[in-house]
């Protein structure tokens, strides 16, 4: 299906979820999960963004049902975080937020500038409804603070 700018948009699948970093967590151990991030979510059709913060983990997944929720289902088990609080789980018919972000690490003072961004630039307005329902969480949450 194309949208009024010919862009084809398709179902996507889309998880948003925060949780609270291990003790441990650094640069070093954030920069091998991204790489780990960008090696498998290519493969599966997963594109997405990471925020950290004040130790806590900020996740947005979005690609094929199935693989999403696999992967969620991963990373849900994963040790060097805990308390994973699921936000959102949808099915939309629209592009993808973050089409070239095979996972992006974000810091917690860009996310609402990453997003504002992607609000501006997005074509279709399930997207920009999405987007700014995102913020809003944001906004509410101890990562808009
Ligand atoms: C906060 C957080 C986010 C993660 N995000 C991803 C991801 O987007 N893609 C991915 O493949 N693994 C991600 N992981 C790692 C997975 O939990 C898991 O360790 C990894 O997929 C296993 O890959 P491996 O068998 O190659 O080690 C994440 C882990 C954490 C703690």
């Amino acid at each position: 299906m194309q949208n009024d700018e010919g862009q084809s948009t398709q179902s996507i699948h889309h998880i948003v979820y925060c949780s609270k970093a291990a003790h441990h967590m650094d640069k070093e151990a954030l920069e091998k999960i991204i790489a780990t991030a960008k090696h498998h979510n290519p493969r599966f059709g997963i594109t997405g963004l990471l925020v950290f913060g004040s130790g806590i983990f900020f996740q947005w997944l979005e690609g094929p049902k199935d693989n999403v929720s696999s992967l969620y289902k991963m990373i849900s088990a994963d040790s060097r975080h805990s308390d994973v609080v699921l936000l959102t789980k949808e099915d939309e018919f629209r592009e993808r937020l973050f089409p070239n972000w095979d996972m992006e690490l974000v810091a917690a003072e860009d996310i609402s500038a990453v997003l504002e961004d992607a609000m501006h630039e997005a074509s279709d307005s399930k997207q920009k409804s999405t987007l700014s329902n995102m913020l809003q969480e944001l906004n509410k949450g101890p990562l808009g603070k």
